[in-house]
């Protein structure tokens, strides 16, 4: 495995690589979410390509980007054993974002709601570093986790708006096994945060099961699932959205495709998860 600080180097590299190249970009930290990816992506691809790198641009002026989760030597142990073959940490934030860096790349729409509603900035953020490392690694394949349901359709707008040349594969989410959806930010919750946290998929479920069983009707399922996360005392509902799976407009009728998602608080972390039903 081959470990790569430099821009200039990766962007050199590139030539040699034998394709098809695949890529997984991550901000590190990384969980059996991340592996799989990279596990896929090793699968289908004869070169696998992983970046760590914390965006500073994607975090807001009160977010969690000085605490965010770091641990390097172990992203590269669990890399080298799942036989990545080259990653890429360009480490400090002025190697992709040198003084009079300027610019930027605003997928508008999609951007404005749930995430993006909360989180402003947010999204140019994270679509402004994935074109900078499509470009810097040019891949044939980028693989993206469905946990972060939003990012994956801005980064696909973002690909079929600006004609990049790039595949990109959704891969499912990756849960505990009682259901809560692995992230980086899991490590934030002491004991009791956490056992409530499984209320997050449960609420999900239930949205599918009112579904299956014939509720059509937003509000109601959206109740419903209120209903179930605030039996838990600590947790603190962002929003709970019922929307196209496209566009994600908000859906007064049940029409699948739809994406059922929702962020909740525990403490100061907040947890995001959505399922689609079909
Ligand atoms: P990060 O949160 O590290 O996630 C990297 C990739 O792993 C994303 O595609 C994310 O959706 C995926 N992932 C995380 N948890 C997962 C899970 N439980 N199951 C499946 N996939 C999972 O997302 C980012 O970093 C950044 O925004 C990035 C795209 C790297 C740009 O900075």
């Amino acid at each position: 495995m081959r470990v790569i600080e430099s821009v200039a180097e990766m962007v050199g590299l590139r030539r040699e690589l034998q394709a098809p190249v695949g890529f997984v970009p991550t901000m590190g930290y990384l969980h059996e979410g991340h592996i799989t990816l990279v596990k896929k992506t090793r699968e289908e691809n004869a070169t696998a390509v992983a970046s760590i790198f914390v965006n500073p641009t994607q975090f807001g002026p009160r977010e969690d980007l000085a605490h965010y989760p770091r641990d390097i030597p172990r992203d590269l142990k669990m890399l080298e054993t799942i036989r990545t073959d080259i990653v890429f940490v360009p480490g400090s934030s002025e190697k992709m974002y040198p003084a009079g860096y300027n610019s930027w790349v605003e997928v508008s729409g999609i951007t404005e709601r749930l995430e993006g509603a909360v989180r402003p900035g947010h999204f140019r953020g994270v679509a402004t570093v994935v074109a900078k490392l499509f470009n810097i690694v040019q891949p044939d394949r980028a693989y993206f986790g469905q946990k972060d349901a939003q990012q994956l359709l801005v980064i696909e707008k973002m690909v079929r708006d600006l004609n990049i040349n790039v595949t990109v594969v959704r891969v499912p989410t990756v849960r505990e096994p009682d259901g809560l959806a692995m992230s980086s930010r899991n490590v934030y919750l002491n004991l009791e945060e956490r056992r409530q946290a499984t209320v997050l998929y449960q609420s999900l479920k239930l949205a599918e099961q009112l579904y299956r069983d014939g509720e059509k009707d937003a509000d109601r399922i959206k109740c419903q699932m209120t209903d179930l996360i605030e039996q838990q005392p600590l947790a603190k509902i962002d929003y709970i959205s019922i929307a196209d799976s496209t566009t994600l407009e908000e859906l007064a009728t049940v029409k699948i495709p739809v994406l059922v998602s929702l962020a909740v608080r525990f403490g100061n972390t907040r947890l995001i998860d959505n399922i689609i039903l079909e």
